[in-house]
């Protein structure tokens, strides 16, 4: 468990994307005085992928990802109503961001949450230049997305679960995030399905996810089984109720 120590806190808000149409705030009050506990190289049988760095980031926005896993389809799936308030956690450069961005709507908040302020920095700019003032780009921690409590009606993780390097402290605090009846989706490209070309430490089977998620305080809800190479698994708080375990 972590530890918080003291009470200073750093509040920086970079802004990014000064030559944009529109400059977008990057978030960076974390609490540094936070005790991160080390992190296991295992969960529940599985070994922990690493972080996937940075300087990575062109391959999320690859032109062929619409092709090999129909990003579209994914989108439409998640059947997003405006006005919601949603989660694209692990946002990476912020590849689904703008586009949840633009399906929330004006009333819609999206919170955009990675640890690597490199690649919210890459995400404001993209966000800046398409005039999108919906997003708020967040700085989290391995053990805290800092989010607000009983507020988001999905949070979405796109190929990013199997990189939590503190999968527990993660879902609790996503699971006090919820607002009543929200969701946490994750996408996880298939483990079951060799076919699907990506290393086998980045890929999960439905049963491995479920067997993380269940004694988390989820519940499955829904599965949407026509994307190319991921899975995509609908969770709620089991029973209904968004309180931490
Ligand atoms: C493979 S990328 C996926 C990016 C994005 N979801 C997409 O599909 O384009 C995984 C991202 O998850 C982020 N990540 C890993 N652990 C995280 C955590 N505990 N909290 C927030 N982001 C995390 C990484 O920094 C990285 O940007």
């Amino acid at each position: 468990m972590f530890r918080a120590m003291a009470t200073l806190w750093i509040a920086l808000a970079l802004s990014i994307g000064t030559a944009s149409a529109q400059p977008v705030l990057v978030d960076t009050a974390i609490d540094v005085t936070t005790e991160i506990p080390p992190a296991p190289t295992h969960h529940l049988g599985r070994e922990i992928a690493q972080t996937m760095h940075y300087t990575g980031a062109p391959w999320l926005v690859r032109e062929s990802r619409q092709r090999e896993e129909d990003c579209r389809l994914l989108l439409q799936a998640l059947e997003i109503d405006a006005g919601q308030t949603v989660c694209d956690l692990g946002c990476g450069n912020g590849f689904y961001t703008l586009e949840l961005a633009r399906m929330v709507g004006p009333e819609g908040v999206v919170y955009a949450v990675d640890i690597q302020p490199e690649m919210l920095r890459m995400l404001a700019a993209r966000a800046g230049d398409e005039r999108l003032a919906n997003i708020r780009p967040l700085v989290g921690t391995p053990i805290d997305p800092r989010l607000p409590e009983g507020e988001i009606d999905l949070v979405l993780c796109v190929d990013v679960y199997h990189e939590f390097s503190h999968p527990e402290q993660m879902l609790a605090r996503i699971r006090r995030s919820l607002a009543p009846g929200g969701r946490l989706v994750l996408a996880e490209f298939r483990g079951e399905d060799p076919a699907v070309p990506i290393k086998p430490l980045h890929k999960m089977t439905k049963a491995q996810v479920r067997a993380e998620l269940e004694p988390a305080g989820f519940a499955l809800v829904r599965e949407f089984d026509r994307l190319p190479w991921q899975h995509l698994l609908f969770f709620g708080a089991e029973n209904g109720d968004s309180d931490a375990p």
